[in-house]
């Protein structure tokens, strides 16, 4: 049964996959998905709420929001899951922005579903999910706020999306409001981990360093570009990381900072010709210096502020449309002056 405190690491092929394909197929990001409460990684506060909820029963009307790939549909899923048990498939309604979500789908199919009866033990509700729930228009949201509340007693909602100021007003202060926050570095760690254990992946310290770095706290993207690297080159190093995610290699774009530090301009540019010359974007190479930035050790905490200022400043006016090898040599010439001794002038006799 799915409440039993067990994943899909315990068994490569998931139990509930009903499809013929071999598991190989599976993406790994659904192959792991996380089936119970307990085996979502990262936002343990969030989560020991949410199992609160699921022992006690009595959900209110949820809203969970945050950045892509962090567990939050999942989240909800297990929690359904673990609340309605058996009961899951006629007491749950879930809609994504895959489906029609306009007024007349609220006033008809969610109306529908809130009015249907279903036998319930005591304390639980019907659960009805509106996953991204941002992509909403205000107007079908308006048409959910009086449903929300006639129905009540016995249908809860759940919302899932990535800014909740796209959630109107009066359903905000109809529900409470779950953050969730990226996931750290160990937490990706701890993920990636099992999976390479489950799926036997060979690998280095470096290949998941170069994971993590990647995917900046997105689970989903770790997963992914694990796949795609074990697919792609059977084993997981920096490099074949780097090629699979197609973004500038960080000890590349380190170097060349590091020179910038020296005041060694020559070297400084002939980092960034090269990367330039393997067609990554302004974009790519200036986002990447902006995280590079931040974990070289070696640099002074004073620098480090003034270089992620120059940083930044380029990054806004290559977003605003100048994305020339020139801007990036602008800013490379900038760094370099910025840990240089003041030219001193002597006066000419
Ligand atoms: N906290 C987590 N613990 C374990 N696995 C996770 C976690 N977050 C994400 N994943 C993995 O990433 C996949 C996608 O997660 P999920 O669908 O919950 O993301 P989401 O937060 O709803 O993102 P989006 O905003 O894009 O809808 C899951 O199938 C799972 O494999
Ligand atoms: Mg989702």
């Amino acid at each position: 049964m799915a409440t039993a405190s067990s994943s899909r690491l315990d068994k490569p092929i998931p139990a509930n996959s009903s499809s013929s394909a071999p598991a190989y197929e599976l993406p790994w990001v659904e192959k792991y998905r996380p089936l119970v409460l307990d085996d979502i990684v990262g936002n343990s506060e969030t989560v020991e709420r949410l199992k609160i909820i699921a022992k006690d029963g009595n959900m209110p009307h949820l809203i969970i929001s945050g950045m892509p790939g962090i567990g939050k549909t999942t989240s909800i899923l297990c929690l359904a899951r673990a609340m309605l048990g058996d009961a899951y498939k006629e007491a749950v309604l879930e809609l994504n922005a895959s489906d029609e979500r306009g007024i007349d789908v609220v006033r008809n199919r969610i109306k529908g579903f809130a009015q249907k009866k279903v036998t319930l033990p005591a304390g639980r509700q019907k659960i009805i999910i509106l996953d991204e729930a941002d992509s909403m228009t205000p107007g079908a949201q308006q048409a959910l706020r009086r449903t929300m509340e006639i129905y009540s007693s016995t249908t809860r909602f759940a919302f899932a999306c990535n800014q909740s100021n796209k959630i109107i007003e009066p359903l905000q202060s109809r529900c409470a409001i779950l953050r969730y926050a990226r996931l750290t570095d160990q937490q990706v760690l701890k993920r990636l981990l099992e999976i390479c254990v489950a799926e036997k992946v060979e690998y280095n310290d470096e290949g998941l360093a170069a994971l993590i770095f990647t995917s900046e706290g997105d689970m989903r993207q770790a997963i992914n570009n694990l796949q795609s690297t074990v697919a792609g080159f059977g084993f997981v190093n920096g490099d074949n990381v780097f090629k699979v995610v197609d973004t500038p290699h960080p000890v590349v774009v380190q170097t060349m900072i590091k020179s910038c530090y020296e005041g060694d301009i020559e070297q400084a540019l002939e980092k960034l010709s090269e990367l330039w010359g393997k067609g990554y974007s302004a974009v790519d190479v200036i986002s990447t210096m902006f995280r590079v930035t931040k974990t070289i050790d070696t640099m002074s905490e004073h620098a480090k502020l003034e270089f992620i200022r120059e940083i930044g400043f380029t990054h806004m006016r290559i977003l605003e449309g100048v994305s020339t090898l020139l801007q990036l040599r602008g800013c490379i010439a900038k760094l370099c002056k910025i840990n240089m001794p003041p030219k001193l002038y002597t006066l000419p006799k």
